[in-house]
């Protein structure tokens, strides 16, 4: 979703928004602007398209007080027009998430005279704040949050004003403390390296910032305080090094997004055990990608502990009047913690007395603020907006949840299994080339992913990274139900990859193969099943092996080869696989 920052100091705000924004792009990236205050003035710069078509614009700005946006269209095509922060009067606003009611507010602003220049939602914030200022930017902005629906982080500055007003509502907002400067941010990673200490506000918490000072208030308006953290953002890395992206430099960590997913584990592992005592059936929940490692996590949960496992886009569950009873634990599964449907999933299961455990890569997160356990993923930040190594993270941590409670071997062996597999990975992603087949996608008419259980569950990943970066059209599909339909969609100009990881599974997916090289599409095979390519019809050219791995782990291994696969096919096609087209991370919004 939309990236907002401020930043009020001694520093130049220009170059601290713009730094700021730069590292919250992946939030969106369909426009940005910033607008400053100075000499009475307010200064507001905006353009469709990526922060760094601010650069050139920001030129000499030199101001003490900002705030910045980068933009995830929702309400309102991307344009110069769209862009934040929305002007009314002496005031300026930057918004994150989305105004529901906005268009009834709008009427009753045009009704009294007022002129909107731009299609958002946003935009009546503004008009509210001016309409309600009165010398004090903070009681304006209550007043205008009193009568807002659905989700926000607002960020308010006014001409001649040396302060920036803030509140939030299920939407992420943190303070970051200076030395005679503070921060505001939607995200953590807008504050590396700026700041020690942070808050990270509360629903309908308000604040304002001085260069000097930071004063919350509570939804009543009762002046609080708020516990300050460390900064954990200050010693990440977030650059992209020698990588020409990052989708590429966060495949190759996913090696290490599954050992250090089982370092992390170990100290949530009889917390874990505990929780579960009185456990006898669960669901699990996420979106996207998220919801395809439920799928992998389901199984562990089937096999391992023989216990009834369901999974449920998060958009589905909390909207289905879903029946939890108190022995149910619901899995919410999200890289950013912070995805407004699996947010409200876990809220809804918790409020109906299901045990709630957060399996996320974001431990400052809304998810973990309402886990009864949080089970870490340990992929580290994660840039590109397709995920990637925190799937491996997520299916890492879900097989660690399942073999810890199903105990004995299983149990045992759980990190030595683990850390021979990303041994493994490191292999893979070092010597699978996927440069003919990536062409073969890129001129298909429509790429098919096809698999068997657990290699169906990553069908269905295959397929969504393929069109997510690539924009080439496809589906994922059991193999089984080839022939039932999809078929019609075979033909030369298409591509079907199987996966086939599973020994006892491969006969069953053979058939499938000849029924696509029958009908003249092409078919490549990834796969680490001993004897399979004699079997296969002389027809299937494109073998990609993979080594010999725990049958539930093997996953982990193709995983890596479909990432680089769907990466492979983005670079051929000369797309931005890091920002692909309408795409943001982090969706805050429903
Ligand atoms: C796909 C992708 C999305 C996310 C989904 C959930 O590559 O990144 O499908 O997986 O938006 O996001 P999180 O995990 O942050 O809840």
């Amino acid at each position: 979703m939309c990236g907002i920052t401020g930043y009020i100091g001694g520093k130049n705000a220009a170059k601290e928004i713009y730094e700021g924004l730069r590292r919250l792009e992946y939030r969106g990236y369909d426009s940005a602007g910033a607008a400053f205050t100075g000499g009475g003035k307010l200064t507001v710069i905006k353009r469709e398209g990526k922060v760094e078509k601010l650069l050139p614009l920001l030129g000499e700005t030199v101001s003490h007080v900002g705030i910045g946006h980068t933009r995830w269209a929702t309400h309102g095509a991307p344009s110069d027009i769209n862009a934040h922060p929305h002007v009314a009067g002496d005031i300026a606003v930057v918004h994150n998430g989305i105004i529901e009611n906005y268009a009834k507010l709008k009427a009753g602003l045009v009704e009294s005279g007022v002129k909107f220049l731009s299609d958002t939602d946003s935009e009546v914030i503004a008009h509210l704040i001016n309409k309600y200022y009165s010398g004090d930017l903070l009681a304006a902005l209550q007043k205008t949050a009193g009568l807002l629906e659905g989700s926000y982080a607002i960020m308010a500055i006014c001409a001649g004003e040396d302060r920036i007003a803030v509140t939030c509502k299920k939407s992420p907002l943190i303070i970051g403390y200076g030395n005679g400067e503070n921060y505001c941010a939607s995200d953590e990673p807008a504050l590396a390296g700026k700041c020690d200490e942070i808050t990270v506000l509360e629903d309908g918490d308000f604040a304002e910032l001085t260069s000097t000072s930071v004063n919350v208030y509570n939804g009543d308006f009762r002046r609080i305080m708020r516990g300050r953290e460390p900064n954990l953002a200050v010693s990440v890395d977030l650059t992209m090094g020698d990588y020409p992206h990052y989708m590429l430099k966060e495949i190759l960590e996913v090696p290490q997004s599954v050992v250090r997913t089982g370092t992390a584990f170990a100290s949530v592992e009889e917390k874990l055990k505990d929780a579960f005592k009185d456990v006898d059936r669960v669901i699990l929940t996420g979106c996207g990608t998220a919801y395809h490692a439920a799928l992998v996590g389901k199984r562990y949960f089937e096999s391992f502990l023989k216990m009834p496992a369901e999974t449920e886009t998060a958009g589905e569950f909390r909207y289905k009047n879903p029946v939890i009873g108190g022995r149910t634990a619901v899995l919410a599964i999200s890289q950013s913690g912070e995805t407004a449907d699996t947010v409200e999933a876990a809220r809804l299961a918790r409020e109906r007395g299901a045990l709630v455990i957060a399996v996320t890569n974001s431990h400052r997160s809304q998810l973990v603020r309402l886990a009864d356990v949080v089970v870490p993923v340990a992929a580290g930040p994660e840039i590109c907006v397709a995920a990637t190594k925190s799937y491996t993270g997520q299916i890492a941590a879900l097989y660690l949840c399942a073999a810890t409670l199903a105990g004995g071997e299983l149990n045992e062996g759980k990190y030595r299994a683990l850390s021979h597999v990303a041994a493994l990975a490191e292999k893979v992603i070092k010597n699978s080339d996927v440069s003919t087949v990536a062409n073969m996608c890129s001129r298909s008419r429509g790429t098919y992913f096809l698999g068997r259980d657990l290699d169906y569950a990553l069908a269905l990943e295959g397929s969504l990274k393929l069109k997510e970066v690539s924009y080439v059209p496809g589906e994922g599909y059991p193999a089984g139900e080839l022939k039932h339909g999809p078929l019609a969609l075979i033909y030369n100009r298409t591509v079907a990859v199987f996966i086939i990881t599973d020994k006892e599974l491969a006969v069953k997916c053979e058939n499938a193969v000849e029924q696509v090289v029958t009908r003249g599409g092409k078919a490549v095979v990834i796969t680490n099943v001993d004897g399979i390519v004699s079997k296969l019809p002389k027809k299937v050219k494109h073998v990609i092996r993979i080594p010999k791995a725990d049958k539930y782990l093997s996953v982990i291994l193709a995983a890596a080869v479909v990432q680089l696969l769907a990466y492979r096919t983005a670079t051929v096609l000369n797309r931005d696989p890091d920002k692909p087209r309408n795409l943001a991370k982090s969706v805050t919004v429903e």
